[in-house]
């Protein structure tokens, strides 16, 4: 049996990671790993490897930054002659970038079937890149691996050619493996120097290329009151940058940004924050894990992960300056400790992923 893996960002590197381990540490099954390139810097992309203790890719197709249709062409072509090379049994895939969507195009018109790791999440916000990747990437695989019933049932309602399993999220697997490593890693200085702190992370396109909707969530976000530590992701440099806002940010008082920091180092601060403020998507996965079970308020107007709403870690809060500092506030004065339910699996998602495979393929 020959897996091949595509990733090309920092969440890709992180959720595969498990799977790619689970088939060849565990079952001794070699996989060929393709890494786009989408991600490239030293805080986005090898940082990660060595932190998920991954080895190196087979092969980095460097595609870097990009529009949207440059990044999916490039990595179209560059994963194609790849695959005309390598043969695989399977083309699996994380998520929803552009790599994951480059990856399903190339291996469905070399009719070599795709499994789509984090199927059927729905965001139903058309305006978001990802949906698209998604729901395209659905529609062309063969294996679809849900992380939970309700997104099963999501891709049921659709339609979908390929077969649906329920498996969990492998990024409760990944989190669990590096934990312990995380504890002992260091925390940034400007946490450590805090004490409490909370942990904000911000990178959304339709948050911050938009000028007014990035001046909103800076502005409400000083005024909640607490101090927040912002491992900011490149696109939300470049952006407060480009609209002038460095400034505004300092003049907070209260938001201090830093580089964006490696895994270990990001579960420590996850782990000892008060809460956390997101868009991310795997983020809002991450707090639901038994051992962070953290509250996390989504700067968002809608979410594909209501798992954790109903579970009672999430919030969407939107990104109304004149709205969402007063509902963190209330919920802080409501208080945040609560016993609550991880929705997204017990850790095993991995296996269960490289068990029905195997099962099902030569
Ligand atoms: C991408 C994914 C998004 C995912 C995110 C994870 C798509 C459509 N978007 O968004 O779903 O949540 O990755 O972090 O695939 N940059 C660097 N160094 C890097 C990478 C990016 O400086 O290593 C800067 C560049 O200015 C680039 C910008 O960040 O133009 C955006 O990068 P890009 O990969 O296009 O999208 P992300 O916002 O990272
Ligand atoms: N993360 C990290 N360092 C950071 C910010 C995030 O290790 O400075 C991790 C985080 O733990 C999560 C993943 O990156 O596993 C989320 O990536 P991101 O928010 O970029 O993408 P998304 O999940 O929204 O696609």
């Amino acid at each position: 049996m020959k897996p091949f893996f595509v990733i090309g960002t920092r969440p890709e590197i992180i959720k595969t990671a498990p799977v790619i381990r689970e088939f060849e540490d565990k079952r001794g099954i070699r996989c060929f790993l393709l890494h786009t390139g989408q991600h490239y810097s030293e805080t986005m992309s090898n940082a990660f490897f060595e932190d998920m203790d991954l080895r190196a890719p087979d092969m980095n197709l460097n595609i870097g930054s990009g529009s949207h249709s440059e990044q999916t062409a490039k990595a179209l072509i560059g994963i194609e002659k790849a695959l005309l090379k390598e043969k695989p049994d399977i083309v699996l895939v994380q998520g929803d970038t552009n790599a994951v969507l480059s990856a399903a195009i190339a291996a469905v018109k070399l009719h070599i079937p795709v499994g789509h790791i984090e199927a059927g999440l729905r965001s139903y916000d058309q305006r978001m890149p990802e949906e698209h990747n998604r729901r395209l990437t659905d529609h062309a695989s063969k294996f679809l691996f849900a992380p939970t019933e309700r997104s099963a049932e999501i891709l049921r309602g659709e339609n979908v050619w390929g077969e649906i399993f329920v498996t969990g999220n492998t990024v409760i697997d990944a989190l669990e493996m590096r934990l312990p490593a995380a504890m002992k890693a260091p925390l940034p200085p400007i946490a450590e120097k805090l004490g409490e702190f909370v942990l904000l992370t911000l990178h959304r396109a339709e948050n911050v290329d938009d000028k007014a909707t990035l001046q909103g969530l800076i502005r409400g976000l000083g005024e909640i009151g607490v101090d927040i530590v912002f491992p900011a992701h490149p696109r939300t440099v470049a952006r407060l940058k480009r609209f002038g806002m460095t400034k505004m940010v300092e003049e907070t008082g209260k938001i201090h940004i830093i580089e964006p920091v490696g895994y270990l180092s990001f579960l420590r601060m996850m782990k000892e924050c008060m809460f956390v403020l997101t868009d991310s998507g795997g983020i809002q996965e991450e707090v639901t894990s038994p051992s962070i079970n953290k509250r996390v308020f989504v700067l968002r107007t809608s979410t594909e992960r209501p798992e954790a709403v109903e579970s009672g870690h999430a919030m969407v809060v939107g990104v109304d300056p004149t709205k969402f500092p007063t509902m963190i506030k209330r919920e802080i004065e409501r208080g945040l400790d609560a016993d609550r339910p991880c929705p997204y699996g017990r850790g095993d998602a991995s296996k269960r992923i490289a068990d029905i495979l195997t099962e099902r393929l030569p």
